[in-house]
This record gives C-alpha cells, sequence and structure tokens, in this order.
C-alpha cells in the first residue's frame, strides 16, 4: 500500500506493508544512508533518527507507528557545506573511527540539547549509555557532546511539527 511520510521536511510516498521497519525504506527506498542497519534488535543505537524531537531506533519502529509525525535523518541536519553544531562538534574533536556508530550518537546528543541546553555529565552519559561504539572512542564522544552543549549554538534545522 502507499504509505506517506514527512522525512527532513518533504512530503514523500512509498509502497510497503504498514510494518515494514522505517530504516528499510530510509535506506532502500528514499537512499537516506545516514541511519546504520547494526543489530536490527533495537539494541545498538546505530539507526536512529529524530521523530519529532525524540530520539527512536529506526530498525524497531514500523511505518505505522509514525502516524504522519515528522522524521529527520543525519541528512536532514546539516550539510557538508554547513554542518550541524553537533555534527561540528564532532568533527573537531576526531570523534570518530570506523564512524559506523556515530549516525546515533549524533541524533541521540541532538534530541539530548533540544531536551535541556546545559545537560549535566550523567545525563549525557545516560543519553549516550545504549549506543553502541565497537570502536572505543567514547571518550572522544563524549568530549564532542560536552563541546557542543558548551558552543551552545542554535539548532536551525527544519522542524516540521503538524
Ligand atoms: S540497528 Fe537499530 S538499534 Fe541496532
Ligand atoms: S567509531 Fe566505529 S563503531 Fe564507533
Amino acid at each position: 500500500m502507499t504509505v506517506e511520510l514527512l522525512v527532513n521536511g518533504e512530503r514523500v510516498e512509498v509502497e510497503a506493508s504498514p510494518q515494514t521497519p522505517l530504516l528499510y525504506v530510509l535506506r532502500n527506498d528514499l537512499a537516506l544512508n545516514g541511519p546504520k542497519y547494526g543489530c536490527g534488535l533495537g539494541e545498538c543505537g546505530a539507526c536512529a533518527v529524530l521523530v519529532a524531537d525524540r530520539a527512536v531506533r529506526s530498525c524497531a519502529v514500523p511505518l505505522s507507528a509514525l502516524k504522519g509525525r515528522p522524521v529527520t535523518t543525519l541528512e536532514g541536519l546539516g550539510t557538508r557545506e554547513r554542518p550541524h553544531p553537533v555534527q561540528s562538534a564532532f568533527i573537531a574533536r576526531n570523534a570518530a573511527q570506523c564512524g559506523y556508530c556515530l549516525n546515533g550518537m549524533i541524533i541521540a546528543t541532538v534530541a539530548l540539547l533540544r531536551r535541556t541546553n546545559n545537560p549535566s555529565e550523567s545525563e549525557i552519559r545516560e543519553a549516550l549509555r545504549h549506543h553502541l561504539c565497537r570502536c572505543g572512542t567514547h571518550l572522544e564522544i563524549l568530549d564532542a557532546v560536552r563541546a557542543a552543549a558548551r558552543a551552545g549554538s542554535p539548532d536551525e534545522t527544519h522542524r516540521d511539527h503538524p
């Protein structure tokens, strides 16, 4: 059936079962490969996207659960020329080795900073606690999140709330 979605500020239609995980449609139908397939079980965080302002694991969210709410992927945050402030902080702190986890780390950080612009250390650690990094760059990642919070740059991402 035809399912209408609002992704990165644009209305799109895809042919899919309502039970299809959002991640499959983002990657396979819309060519949005920022969200990564890691575990496919909602456990690693590599597939995270924003639904409204909340970070969710798109491998575990069927299309039917979206109910018209806006989806923002890594691609919707910033561009190579004009990265989102959180992306800039991750780049500045060299918070990547293979980079596979970074989509989820960045999405979780954006969601955190939308909830609170001055998160405590424990709030930062809690926000990233269930995001796995097999390369062990957790220290650089935490440093980048602190830097993004300190910078307090405005989040100019398109936020289309229905
Ligand atoms: S791929 Fe979705 S949480 Fe691991
Ligand atoms: S940088 Fe490789 S999984 Fe995190």
